[in-house]
């Protein structure tokens, strides 16, 4: 009773679950213009995309996809064959148990004749199912705690993940062992069941031979037994031997049951195979409730995933389905950080510790504002600094066995956690040249935002000196300014300039402009001209520096060698600790 309305608990937390994780990809949007769709829209889209892929010619890559990327899980052979085998073990290990025995009733009933779960092959197959788990799980614990692979985060929910699942498998395993020892199970629910002769020394015959083949114990007779007896056993384990093949074959459990034969007596009056029955069923009970909520509803999502991004063509595809796809791969994300082992900017994160650099741990990030999670400006701030040290670099997206597509998200998300507002002074970093490319999905007015912010915050720390109008005032000239610039390895080529102005002719950013002085403060040679002379708080406030891409066209046509673009990235690299230095004072 108990457990009928646990289960029907675990069912229908779990079809909520389900429905909540369901309907999220539909209602949420990781930015990139999905905003201007409706839900209805969305699923709308979904249903003729799918029933568009299945009728035509995309079914043959959604095969392809199944049986390389789903089944045989290529993307992450091609990682690591270690990594490659515990998935194997515990993917299919997890289905088939899933499949075979706990919906025994309805599949494998089904589909074999005269199917009982205590016959070969079914009784092995169990077992060897169950030990693929847990060779997986060992697996994982290993590379996680053991080998410690660098920038493996493991997070509260990979263990609560784990626990549950080898909680669900040890528990199975005991309780098959229990109840091959259990007198109580043989002579109350089989052999009364099935034989009930009253006769003793038919009692006596078939429970010695249960105890010398089977593993039972048994309260009243112990080994070593009479031939004649064992015979007679034998003759009458016919009544049984329809349902039941040798439990030795149940290699796990019953090297279990041989364990515990010492105590197996008081063990079983004191009814350890109904506890542990409990256990098992209450431990898959919360597994399956907790399933929408925990990393394993990957198992759900990233097939999904990976068959939606085998056949989407991203140029072509209805916009409303781009949205759709990005927020459901923001749940196909398995937390494996193959991505972060991977990612470029991994030493940056060795370096300063925010986590939100690597891109596993970004996602987790990215997911709960994408939900709609309230982040305070201290975690905006560690995310936009984590999205903007990213250097475009594809691997992540390369790498990703759950075929996320990552490059493409944190474009999206950089620009909605840009309109936060909050001033980043990494706008220098090569992403703004990224920014500048992708113009055209952006609106002007976000896209110069950043530019706008990081001057701002810069403008705050360098007020000695103001750019607009007035003779320029040379006394301001900072000769420490002059002199790093002048000693540092890209700088020390811009006392060259014979101020030509190439490099403000080819400069695409002035090309931007009507007069581009009124919104640059100054063009790029001015800059060179300005850091000459030592005038560092105007350059550092002036709105070309921010709103370089860093496309490097100035530094290739300069006649004179002046690293123009090298220069700009020290300069606002000496900015930004000056602003960063400045803030920590506070
Ligand atoms: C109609 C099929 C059937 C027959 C006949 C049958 N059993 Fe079973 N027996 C089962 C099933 C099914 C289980 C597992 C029950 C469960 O999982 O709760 C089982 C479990 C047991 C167990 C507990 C150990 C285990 O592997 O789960 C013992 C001991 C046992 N049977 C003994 C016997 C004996 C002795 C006979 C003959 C008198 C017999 N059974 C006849 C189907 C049968
Ligand atoms: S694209 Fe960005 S997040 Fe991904 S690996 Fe490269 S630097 Fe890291
Ligand atoms: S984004 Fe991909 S590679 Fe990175 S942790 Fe998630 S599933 Fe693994
Ligand atoms: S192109 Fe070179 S020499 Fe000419 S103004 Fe620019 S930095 Fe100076
Ligand atoms: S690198 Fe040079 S040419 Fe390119 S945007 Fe910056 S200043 Fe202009």
């Amino acid at each position: 009773m108990i457990l009928k309305i646990s289960l029907y608990i675990a069912l229908t937390i779990f079809g909520l679950g389900l429905i909540y994780k369901i309907s999220g990809w539909f209602r949420y949007s990781p930015g990139g213009g999905a905003k201007e769709f409706s839900t209805a829209q969305r699923i709308a889209a979904a249903i003729e995309g799918t029933a568009l892929t299945i009728l035509g010619p995309g079914i043959l890559k959604l095969l392809k996809s199944l049986f390389l990327d789903v089944l045989l899980q290529r993307r992450i052979l091609k990682e690591n064959l270690l990594r490659w085998v515990m998935h194997i073990c515990i993917f299919y290990g997890f289905i088939l148990l899933l499949l075979m025995h706990a919906l025994e009733d309805f599949i494998t009933a089904k589909l074999f004749y005269n199917y009982y779960s205590t016959l070969n092959p079914y009784m092995c197959l169990r077992n060897i199912f169950g030990l693929m788990v847990i060779v997986g799980v060992g697996i994982s614990i290993y590379r996680r705690h053991i080998q410690n692979t660098p920038r493996l985060n493991s997070n509260i929910m990979d263990g609560y993940t784990i626990a549950i699942v080898a909680a669900i498998i040890i528990s199975g395993f005991l309780l098959e062992g229990a109840k091959i020892t259990s007198y109580d199970v043989y002579k109350n629910d089989m052999y009364d069941e099935y034989l009930a002769d009253e006769d003793e020394e038919i009692i006596e015959a078939l429970e010695s031979y249960w105890v010398e083949n089977y593993g039972l114990v048994s309260p009243n007779y112990a080994p070593p037994f009479d031939e004649e007896i064992l015979e007679l056993g034998a003759e009458m384990n016919e009544n049984c031997m329809d349902c039941h093949s040798s439990t030795r074959s149940a290699f796990i459990s019953y090297g279990i049951a041989k364990a515990i034969k010492p105590v197996a007596v008081s063990l079983d009056e004191a009814g350890i195979h109904r506890i542990v029955w409990y256990i098992h069923i209450f431990a898959c009970c919360i597994g399956l409730a907790y399933l929408p909520f925990s990393r394993m509803f990957h198992l759900i999502t990233t097939p999904i995933s990976l068959l939606v991004n085998a056949v989407m063509d991203n140029d072509k595809s209805d916009p409303a389905n781009k949205a759709t796809r990005q927020v459901l791969e923001l749940d196909a994300c398995t937390h494996c950080s193959t991505c972060s082992t991977r990612c470029s900017m991994g030493v940056s994160y060795e370096i300063s510790g925010n986590i939100n650099i690597l891109p596993s741990e970004k996602l987790a990030a990215v997911r709960a504002l994408t939900a709609g999670k309230r982040l305070d400006s201290r975690e905006v701030q560690a995310l936009q600094e984590g999205l903007y040290q990213c250097t475009n670099c594809l691997k992540c997206t390369d790498v990703c066995p759950a075929g996320i597509n990552l490059q493409e998200l944190w474009f999206n998300v950089r620009e909605v956690v840009l309109r936060k507002g909050l001033p980043e002074m990494l706008t220098l970093s090569p992403l703004s040249y990224y920014r500048g490319l992708k113009i055209g999905e952006t609106e002007q007015e976000g896209y110069e935002k950043p530019a706008m912010l990081a001057q701002e915050a810069v403008s705050e720390k360098c007020s000695s000196f103001d750019t607009k109008g007035g003779p320029i005032d040379l006394s301001l000239s900072d000769r420490q300014f002059e002199k790093y610039l002048g000693g540092s390895l890209q700088g020390n080529t811009f006392s060259n300039c014979f101020a030509c102005t190439t490099c403000t002719t080819v400069c695409p950013v002035v090309a931007n402009y009507e007069v581009p002085v009124d919104e640059l403060d100054m063009v790029p040679h001015q800059i060179i001209h300005a850091a000459i002379g030592g005038l560092s708080d105007m350059v550092f406030r002036s709105g070309m520096l921010w709103r370089c891409l860093g496309c490097y066209q100035c530094q290739e046509s300069c006649p004179q060698g002046v690293k123009v673009t090298d220069i700009f990235y020290e300069l606002k690299n000496m900015t930004f600790s000056r602003v960063r230095n400045d803030s920590s004072e506070v």
